[in-house]
């Protein structure tokens, strides 16, 4: 006869009392002593029960500790749970109760940090300005600062329109001016009153758009107005711990480029800058060249905007005595040769920038003569891509050529250029040489 599962949990000793546990499970048969819970065990479960009243977390064991995570009610208000209940499966499962995907690797393996992030970027996405009180983003500040490390906002929404405006409309009394003023009443989330608030943040992204607008569609719920953009440059520098800043697809053009970067001169920390799909220009161009100087940035990414010549003759200008930048995307500019070939003169003379993409501009045979110079040199260029330009069959030869020489370049992209055949598969079979030799 097995005595073990009456004697699992017990702290009896078995050779102790073993008469006396016998007698009682002989009284009653569906009773042992496994499922009797013991005292500590009632206790914490006690505290769970009444923990809005008398909240008990901070003197327990860590046993003890997990125990009350796994119990406590993810209702509880976040003004108690947030600064007390250290991160673990509290945490999770209050994030896994609320969004359906959930992976905590993006999120430095922290589920508070997952928690609060989202909670933010939540209210902040359906904030609406005149309507929803500024009160219920400022609450949360104090609750979440400690763990708010990234925001990534995926919408802003406008104010709502007034009605009157509408039934003016309706009546015929619209005019340009009219139009102009609820142009500036579009202005979203103010930045200002919370970006010096968060202590930790360390990345931003935003986009000045609606989601899933269907037909209340109009053109202004997808840009940055002057006020947004002055409210925000200000807000970016008092952030003194911004690391990454990503501000995409709002309308950014040359006069709020200025003024963002005007802002950002000298940040003590920002390390990454990303303004893809947006309208900057040659003057914007010119702005970000300067910060390229008044900053420690080591990305930088205009993919998507509209600069030519000018503006990146003035990037490379700053390229040319920069020690810090690793990485330049332009992309889908227009920049021809003149500017080309001025930031690869500029890498000729510079050994920090490890990846250049120059894809879909206008850069012909010129360009790639100079690029092929840099890349001769052996220097840190680790990666090139210069797909989507018209370089030729003797640009190829020219890259070719620069290959040949046992190099740093482990990834170059020279799809839909005009190249020969021969060149492109020599480019490819030198890359994958310089790949196996760099593991
Ligand atoms: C939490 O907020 C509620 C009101 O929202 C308030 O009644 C309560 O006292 C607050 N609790 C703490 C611990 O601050
Ligand atoms: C930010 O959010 C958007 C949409 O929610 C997503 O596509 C994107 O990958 C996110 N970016 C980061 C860095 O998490
Ligand atoms: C900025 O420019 C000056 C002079 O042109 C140069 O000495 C300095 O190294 C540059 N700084 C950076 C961070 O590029
Ligand atoms: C590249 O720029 C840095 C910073 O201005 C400078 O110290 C370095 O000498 C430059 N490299 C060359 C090869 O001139
Ligand atoms: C190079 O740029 C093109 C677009 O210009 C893009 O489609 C392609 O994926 C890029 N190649 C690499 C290796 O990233
Ligand atoms: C490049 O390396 C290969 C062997 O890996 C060698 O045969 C060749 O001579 C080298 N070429 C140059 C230009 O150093
Ligand atoms: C280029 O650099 C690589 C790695 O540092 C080295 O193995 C190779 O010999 C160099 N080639 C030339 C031509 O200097």
């Amino acid at each position: 006869m097995s005595r073990s599962p009456y004697l699992q949990g017990a702290t009896i000793n078995p050779a102790e009392d073993f008469r006396r546990m016998r007698r009682i499970v002989a009284e009653d048969l569906d009773w042992t002593l496994v499922i009797v819970p013991c005292l500590s065990k009632l206790c914490l479960q006690s505290f769970i029960r009444n923990f809005e009243e008398k909240p008990i977390f901070e003197e327990l064991s860590p046993t003890q500790r997990d125990f009350v995570q796994e119990g406590l009610s993810t209702s509880l208000p976040l003004n108690l749970t947030a600064n007390l209940i250290s991160d673990g499966v509290f945490w999770k499962r209050c994030c896994e109760e609320r969004w359906d995907l959930c992976d905590v690797s993006h999120y430095g393996h922290s589920w508070k940090r997952m928690f609060f992030e989202r909670h933010m970027e939540n209210i902040i996405e359906l904030f609406i300005p005149y309507s929803t009180e500024e009160k219920t983003v400022l609450e949360m500040v104090p609750l979440c600062k400690n763990y708010v490390k990234r925001l990534n906002i995926s919408q802003l929404l406008p104010p709502i329109r007034e009605p009157e405006g509408e039934e003016e409309d309706e009546l015929g009394l619209d005019s340009p001016y009219q139009n102009e003023n609820e142009g500036q009443s579009m202005d979203h989330f103010n930045f200002k009153i919370l970006l010096s608030k968060l202590t930790n943040l360390e990345e931003l992204h935003l986009v000045y758009k609606v989601n899933q607008c269907g037909m209340n569609f109009e053109w202004q719920m997808f840009e940055m107005t002057d006020k947004d953009c002055k409210s925000l440059a200000s807000a970016l520098k008092s952030c003194k711990t911004l690391k990454i800043l990503r501000l995409h697809e709002s309308h950014i053009e040359d006069k709020k480029c200025l003024l963002l970067v005007k802002h950002l001169l000298d940040h003590p920390s920002l390390r990454e800058l990303d303004f893809s799909h947006n309208l900057i220009g040659d003057k914007g161009a010119r702005a970000v060249a300067k910060l390229l100087n008044k900053s420690q940035l080591e990305t930088l990414n205009l993919y998507d905007n509209d600069i030519r010549d000018h503006g990146a003759k003035a990037l490379a200008h700053a390229l040319a005595k920069n020690p810090t930048l690793q990485s330049l995307n332009l992309r889908l500019n227009r920049v021809g040769d003149e500017g080309g070939q001025a930031i690869a003169n500029a890498l000729l003379n510079n050994k920090t920038l490890s990846h250049l993409h120059l894809g879909a501009n206008k850069v012909t045979e010129p360009t790639v003569i100079t690029l092929a110079k840099v890349i001769a040199q052996n220097n840190t260029l680790k990666s090139i891509n210069i797909s989507c330009n018209c370089l030729g069959e003797d640009g190829g030869k020219a890259l070719e050529e620069a290959m040949s020489y046992n190099t740093s370049i482990t990834e170059c992209d020279v799809c839909l250029t005009g190249m020969g055949e021969q060149s492109v598969s020599f480019i490819n079979q030198a890359v994958w040489t310089n790949k196996k030799n760099a593991i």
